[in-house]
């Protein structure tokens, strides 16, 4: 039968009954796959060891993560934890949101907002391998710092809250949780795309009109004209995070420096580019790094406490005391060639942010 040949009501009964059949065929496919898994469960699959209590929810990775990760580590209740930990860091805004009852973060952001795929992103800052680097020295605070003084950071800036209380149930969470995804990479050692992609940086001021056109271009799609970026459905959280404006990261934060935000963008940004292929190229992420970071945002209290020792503060820190006299705006916006070369200079040090 020449399906094109036959009449339109015609057509929809055949297709009614093509639906039909299907949905029969469907039923026994279905059920041939239950009896099977039966059978491979019974038959051949070992019965999961009992790490303690059953998970709420499993994290969207592999089950032999959790089953088959360092014993030292992987004590009860520790998989709760680590599925709690995961929450936590993917949608952060509806555990320790403003608009929840431990409301820790002064912000709506997740921390995978930043820390892409759950901090599992390569060249997204992945949580891999991190808590075995620390304790380690922050030029922040002038002294050795630890994994949850480090969380606590981002806490304070780029989530615009409180610290989380060290001990306490959340912090122990996101910890353990950073942990389980390193199981299987060495302690203390840095995997490939840790931190971020690196940028060369044209020898010039952002230019914010440039910055402004990429914008238009690439990113206002999700984040919207306005940079607000868009809710999303029945959660706290974002489904596009904005950039700027109240509920954004505040100005002490790591994404307000254009070379960091630069750096993330180009690797990371418009959602789905990696650093191997990525789509902007390195003056297309320093400018629009520029634009998004020219508008306002919440202001961190106490920022002059920041970099004790001020040769080591970050050379696009957009905010002062700094131990050169190098403009604010140069500061924030470059060009940095000459600022590095100050530091060399003066204090042998090489900045690369
Ligand atoms: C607005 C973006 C943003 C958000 C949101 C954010 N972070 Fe970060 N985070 C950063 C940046 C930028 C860095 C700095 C990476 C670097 O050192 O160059 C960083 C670094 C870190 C580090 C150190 C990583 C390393 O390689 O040493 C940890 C740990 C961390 N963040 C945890 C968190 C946690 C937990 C949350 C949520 C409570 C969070 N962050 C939310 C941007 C963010
Ligand atoms: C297809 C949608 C999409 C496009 C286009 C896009 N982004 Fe994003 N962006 C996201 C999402 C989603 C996140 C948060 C990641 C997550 O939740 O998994 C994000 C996160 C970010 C963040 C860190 C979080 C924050 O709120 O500060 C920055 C900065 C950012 N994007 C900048 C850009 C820039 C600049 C462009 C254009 C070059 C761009 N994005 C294009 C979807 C997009």
């Amino acid at each position: 039968m020449d399906f094109n040949q036959v009449p339109q009501e015609k057509k929809t009964q055949f297709a009614l009954l093509i639906g039909q059949m299907g949905k029969s065929i469907l039923a026994i496919l279905f059920g041939v796959l239950i009896l099977g898994s039966l059978w491979g469960v019974s038959s051949s699959v070992p019965e999961p060891p009992n790490f303690g209590p059953q998970l709420e929810e499993v994290p969207d990775v592999p089950w032999d993560y959790v089953l088959f990760k360092d014993v030292d580590f992987l004590q009860p209740p520790t998989t709760e934890q680590v599925a709690y930990g995961r929450r936590l860091v993917d949608a952060t805004a509806d555990h320790i949101g403003p608009n929840t009852n431990k409301p820790f973060a002064g912000n709506n952001l997740n921390c995978s907002s930043c820390h892409l795929d759950g901090g599992g992103k390569p060249f997204a800052a992945p949580f891999v391998t991190v808590p075995s680097q620390f304790p380690q020295f922050r030029s922040r605070e002038n002294k050795e710092g630890t994994i949850e003084e480090r969380v606590n950071g981002c806490m304070q800036r780029s989530m615009n809250g409180k610290p989380l209380p060290v001990d306490g149930e959340e912090m122990t969470a996101i910890v353990a949780y950073m942990e389980w995804l390193s199981y299987d990479k060495p302690r203390g050692e840095k995997i490939k795309g840790n931190k971020f992609l690196s940028v060369q940086f044209p020898d010039r001021r952002v230019d914010l009109e440039n910055g402004k056109a990429v914008y238009i271009q690439h990113c206002q799609s999700c984040h919207m004209d306005d940079g607000q970026g868009q809710r999303a459905l029945n959660s706290f959280t974002y489904t596009y995070p904005p950039l700027w404006g109240p509920d954004s990261y505040n100005d002490g934060a790591g994404m307000h420096r254009v070379i960091t935000a630069a750096q993330f963008i180009k690797g990371n940004m418009p959602l789905g580019t990696t650093a191997d292929e990525p789509l902007l190229t390195d003056e297309e992420a320093y400018d629009v790094a520029g634009y998004i970071n020219s508008f306002a945002r919440p202001e961190k209290a106490n920022k002059m406490a920041d970099f004790p020792d001020r040769t080591l503060k970050p050379m696009s820190t957009s905010y002062g005391p700094w131990a050169d006299s190098f403009s604010a705006d140069q500061h924030k916006f470059g060009p940095y060639a000459e600022i590095a070369a100050f530091y060399k200079a003066e204090y042998g040090l090489n900045k690369s942010k």
